[in-house]
């Protein structure tokens, strides 16, 4: 199979206070075999609700309004609960932003990662379960005896090596990273950031790696997706999207990236806010903070133009490009 996600027209609505908030506005994505696909958005653009959506894990007021997901030939929106429970963690699974609330206190973290194979694999015998716990542990460098530990006895680093050693124990064909270091301090962070860029060649992960610091994806990901306020607004091969950006949104995040930016950047901010999304908008979601915007950027929404090979959807590409 080489297709491995298909998205097609996919919207997500929180409901609150009485309001419709659409998190995820039509979005379409393919991640193919063998693709680590970056998705970067300022916060609050859809990203984890994006995921949460694929893993069938949207919260109680989150509905899947329009589209279809398709993961590993399984048609995610069409599973009830019983039937995604068979399946999630174990044909794909996730790392959270804030995964140091998932595991339980009061139980080791051995007890817990043979829990999370024996609910999938009941027939499995001790000492494979042993082995493959300690064959995950040696992939994230976490020594064995932490699986005799309680979860407040390790650091957040070790916590979320946990995290990605969990999500990595069945052998899942999908996994999710989201903000999979954000928490940490940024030594740990780079520690993480290359373990995960390891895991990913080692094991040829496909999957999502999703951030707010594009410099994360020009590490590990091959495809970047960047997304604001619900909509994918530009996609393609990494080299493309990083050193050659197109959209507005695009140029502007590369251009706050110290790293990336040419002449080392200068950190400056995109003026502006994501606009409310519990309201219609008509036009391009960028157009109130973007230099280029003119009367059709907000009077309609820009499809998808391919061009000097990615995807982007702005009607003033030509005026951008110069
Ligand atoms: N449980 C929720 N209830 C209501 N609104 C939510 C909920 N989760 C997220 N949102 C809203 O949906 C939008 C997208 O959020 P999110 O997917 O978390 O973005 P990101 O991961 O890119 O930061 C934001 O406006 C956020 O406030
Ligand atoms: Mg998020």
């Amino acid at each position: 199979m080489d297709e491995v996600l298909v998205i097609e027209n996919l919207t997500v609505v929180y409901t609150k206070n009485g309001k419709r908030i659409k998190a995820v506005d039509r979005v379409d994505l393919k991640v193919n075999q063998g693709d680590m696909i970056g998705i970067v958005g300022e916060s609050g653009s859809g990203k984890s609700t994006l995921a949460h959506a694929v893993m069938g894990l949207l919260p109680s007021n989150g509905f899947i309004a329009e589209g279809k997901i398709r993961l590993l030939g399984y048609e995610i929106t069409r599973l009830n609960d019983d039937e995604m429970r068979k399946i999630r963690w174990k044909e794909f699974s996730m790392v959270f932003q804030k995964s140091m609330n998932a595991l339980s206190p009061v139980h080791k973290i051995g007890e817990q990662m043979k829990e999370a194979v024996i609910v999938h694999e009941p027939e499995i015998g001790e000492t494979e379960v042993e082995s493959r716990m300690k064959k995950v542990l040696d992939m994230v460098n976490l020594p064995h005896r932490v699986l005799k530990s309680y979860p407040h006895e390790l650091s957040g680093g070790m916590m979320q090596r946990v995290m990605i050693a969990l999500a990595l124990i069945n052998n899942p064909k999908f996994v999710i990273f989201d903000e999979a270091t954000t928490a940490l301090d940024v030594v740990t962070q780079g520690q993480i950031l290359d373990e995960i860029k390891n895991l990913v060649e080692r094991l040829s992960l496909t999957g999502m790696v999703i951030t707010h610091d594009i410099g994360v994806v020009a590490e590990i990901c091959n495809k970047i997706a960047v997304m604001y306020a619900g909509r994918i607004v530009e996609e393609g091969p990494k080299e493309k999207i990083l050193y050659d950006p197109l959209h507005p949104y695009t140029k502007a995040l590369i251009s706050s990236h110290p790293e990336l930016a040419e002449g080392g950047g200068r950190m400056r901010g995109i003026p502006g806010n994501l606009p409310d999304l519990s309201k219609e908008i008509k036009g391009c979601v960028f157009a109130e903070r973007c230099p280029h915007a003119e009367k059709i950027c907000f009077d309609d929404r820009p499809g998808f133009v391919k061009i000097s090979g990615r995807k982007v959807a702005c009607f003033k590409i030509k005026e951008v490009e110069e």
